[in-house]
């Protein structure tokens, strides 16, 4: 797909970035420019620099620039020819058709149309293990209508020969994960499941989730992720629920779609559910369009706890006002509403926990707070907590706890005063730009070895994430180590690097905080590795799944999927699902 030249320049002369970002983040004039809080990193004092006369945007903060077109990539998530697709469409320029591969897109999506109209008819039409699974769990006809749920029968093709009598390209077919091929033969993916399809909130069918019946594994099997289907950009059955949301004035987070169904069954339709992975930014925001409120009613378990914990981090970062209920019967909202009904799930929606005291809440339930040692864990943990309030929101907890604990308010706002730390340092105009670049994990990572050169040897087993300058940084970290060179900061560095990886380790020990952090920020970017790895293999897995031949290698294949199965359950561990 090409994007000619002609257009690009017409967008850029048409889409103000100013007019772009000011509708979605706050810019205030400041001289020549324009000034806001940066949407790509955390920040309080603002760091994000527009130019209307150069038509660019850069943070001093994180690093971040660019121009209209990169800042809408990057604040919605897409690639080029979306954010070309995206800002053509807001100012009225008509693309040609060799401009954006939106034929494409519209045939993928025609195609998941069928598939689901296939597994509809398939549901609807004769008795079926589908229908009768999902009677068995009490989903009445008009529900499993709304939510367009079909079934996938048992046979090995029936849906690949449909599509292909259609006159659809197996290779499409392959792209939407609805089928695999070996040895040239093709199967369908989907066998034996009941199907739910994943609709975004423009009506477009964008991918499936596929239940198995029974215990076959693993339990849901979802599209893979392709040109139309993103997980982390959506959210599951928000085109039914949405106007619900808005109407309610907030919407209820679960984990599973199941969950979704059968609290919209029971007259609690303001509800959605991410689509298998732990709530993502993008997520917030896609939900922050209908409503600034959200309630998560995660599992009661020790996942779904740290996932509630982490969902609301990720709210309070967008903007949202979250609470946290865990219903106290039953294993998940689905279980709960069928045994109790609306009105007892409305009450726990009553009495759902705050943001923040769900936190404190959490502090105390990890640490023993009957005891000494254990009451100066709590407090060291609330005061962590206090430290990302608003001045007044601190307060108030203050008094709270306090309260609560039978400790003075004085010690409290000492201890709190105490660790409140001085604003980094604005790097000064003249200072070279760094032009060697990084990731955060890369530039987190290296923080903490400049501040602690205790953390290399627990970081050089991950040596293979860092690339170009990073990895050159790191590799003087080795040396250093290896002289037995103790000290902090960047001195020891300079012998080792070129100018410009000494300025990106300049801007990484002014911009990265970790201080007080260390051991949180390193155990958050080993998970990230984790995951990354355990991504990879899956991927690796699908492509196995797509070569390998169902009928001779059923064992194989049997492998291929318990080891999948076992790697979707330590991604959802680590991420904090259960
Ligand atoms: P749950 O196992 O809690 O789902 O997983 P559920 O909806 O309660 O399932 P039922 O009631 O047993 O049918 C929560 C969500 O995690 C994803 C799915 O999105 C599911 O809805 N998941 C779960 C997977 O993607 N794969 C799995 O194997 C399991
Ligand atoms: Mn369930």
């Amino acid at each position: 797909m090409s994007i000619s030249d002609n257009t690009v320049s017409e967008i850029k002369s048409r889409a103000n970035i100013i007019d772009v970002i000011g509708r979605v983040i706050p810019i205030k004039k400041a001289g020549n420019n324009y000034k806001g809080v940066c949407p790509f990193h955390n920040e309080k004092t603002p760091s994000f620099v527009v130019s209307e006369q150069k038509q660019i945007f850069t943070c001093f903060g994180c690093g971040a620039t660019g121009d209209v077109i990169e800042f809408v990539q990057r604040y919605y998530n897409l690639n080029f020819s979306q954010a070309i697709e995206r800002l053509a469409s807001e100012y009225g320029i008509e693309l040609k058709s060799s401009d954006v591969n939106s034929g494409r897109r519209n045939l993928l999506y025609e195609i998941n149309i069928e598939a689901a109209k296939f597994w509809y008819k398939s549901f609807h039409q004769n008795s079926n293990k589908g229908y009768y699974y999902m009677q068995e769990r009490k989903i009445e006809l008009a529900t499993l209508k709304t939510f367009g749920i079909g079934y996938a029968d048992e046979s090995w093709d029936s849906l690949y020969r449909f599509l292909i009598q259609k006159g659809y390209d197996a290779k499409i077919l392959l792209e939407l994960g609805l089928i695999s091929e070996s040895k040239g033969k093709y199967y369908d993916k989907f066998r034996n499941r009941v199907m739910f399809p994943i609709i975004n909130t423009r009506g477009k069918i964008i991918g499936f989730g596929g239940r198995a019946i029974g215990n076959a594994e693993p339990k849901y099997l979802n599209s893979p992720e392709n040109a139309i289907f993103h997980k982390k950009s959506n959210l599951y059955a928000l085109n039914v629920t949405k106007q619900d949301v808005g109407k309610e004035g907030y919407a209820i987070l679960v984990e599973g779609y199941m969950d979704v169904i059968s609290l919209w069954q029971a007259g609690i339709k303001n509800v959605s559910a991410s689509l298998g992975t732990a709530l993502t930014e993008n997520q917030a925001q896609l939900l922050s369009r209908y409503t600034k409120n959200v309630i998560l009613s995660y599992d009661s378990d020790n996942a779904g706890r740290s996932a509630a914990l982490r969902g609301l981090d990720i709210l309070y970062k967008e903007g949202l006002n979250a609470k946290v209920l865990h219903v106290d019967d039953g294993k998940d909202p689905d279980e709960f509403i069928k045994k109790h009904g609306k009105e007892a799930f409305l009450r726990l929606v009553q009495d759902a926990m705050p943001h923040v005291d769900y936190k404190i809440d959490a502090a105390k339930r990890k640490a023993d707070v009957y005891t000494e040692g254990g009451r100066v864990k709590f407090f060291r943990d609330v005061i962590e907590i206090l430290k990302g309030l608003s001045p007044v929101e601190a307060d108030i907890y203050i008094k709270k706890i306090s309260r609560d604990m039978k400790i003075s308010e004085g010690a409290l706002r000492a201890e709190l005063s105490g660790t409140v730390r001085p604003a980094a340092a604005k790097p000064r105009k003249e200072e070279v730009k760094p032009t060697a670049e990084a990731s955060m994990l890369e530039k987190n990572l290296l923080k903490l070895i400049i501040t602690d050169m205790s953390y290399y040897p627990k970081i050089a087993p991950y040596t293979n994430i860092f690339k170009d300058s990073a990895a050159k940084i790191l590799a003087a970290a080795k040396e250093i180590h290896e002289k037995g060179g103790g000290m902090s900061g960047i001195v020891p560095f300079l012998d080792y690097l070129e100018d410009n990886e000494i300025a990106l380790l300049r801007e990484i020990d002014q911009n990265i905080p970790v201080e007080g952090m260390e051991e949180k920020i390193f155990t958050d970017c080993i998970k990230e590795i984790e995951i990354g790895d355990l991504r990879k293999r899956e991927e690796e897995l699908n492509m196995m799944l797509t070569l390998t031949s169902e009928e001779e290698n059923a064992s194989q294949i049997e492998e291929i999927m318990k080891e999948m199965t076992e790697i979707q359950k330590m991604i959802r561990g680590l991420e904090g699902l259960q």
